[in-house]
């Protein structure tokens, strides 16, 4: 069943320290998840402001991968250069919004940062 514009998208994200939450994103929310979860009050360094650049936004997908659209070039450079990353490795900032993100759960990895 298609979502309408008045249904929220349901992501479910553990963070760095372990704590799980269900967060529901209104269905027209048109940033990436990198700044989805910056509003839900995750701790998001970004030193690249979402350029897919840096890995401030780490995350390996625990469930739903198959909807997410592939990763491009630039995310799969980065991500090769970071020495936890795993073949469900994504950076947040580089995942689009949409219906794709209903039922993905997200594990946010600790950087040196945190
Ligand atoms: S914020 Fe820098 S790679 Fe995502």
């Amino acid at each position: 069943m298609a979502l309408t514009s008045f249904d929220a998208i349901q992501l479910k994200v553990q963070d760095r320290n372990g704590e799980i939450r269900i967060l529901n994103i209104p269905a027209e929310a048109e940033y990436n998840v990198m700044e989805v979860l910056k509003t839900f009050g995750y701790k998001m360094r970004a030193t690249c402001g979402g350029m897919g650049l840096c890995a401030d936004c780490h995350c390996k997908v625990l469930e739903g991968s198959d909807d997410l659209p592939d990763p491009t070039d630039q995310e799969l450079e980065t991500l090769d250069e970071i020495p936890d990353a795993a073949f469900n490795s994504r950076l947040s900032c580089q995942i689009k919004p949409g219906q794709h993100l209903n039922g993905v759960y997200l594990h946010l990895m600790p950087t040196d940062y945190y």
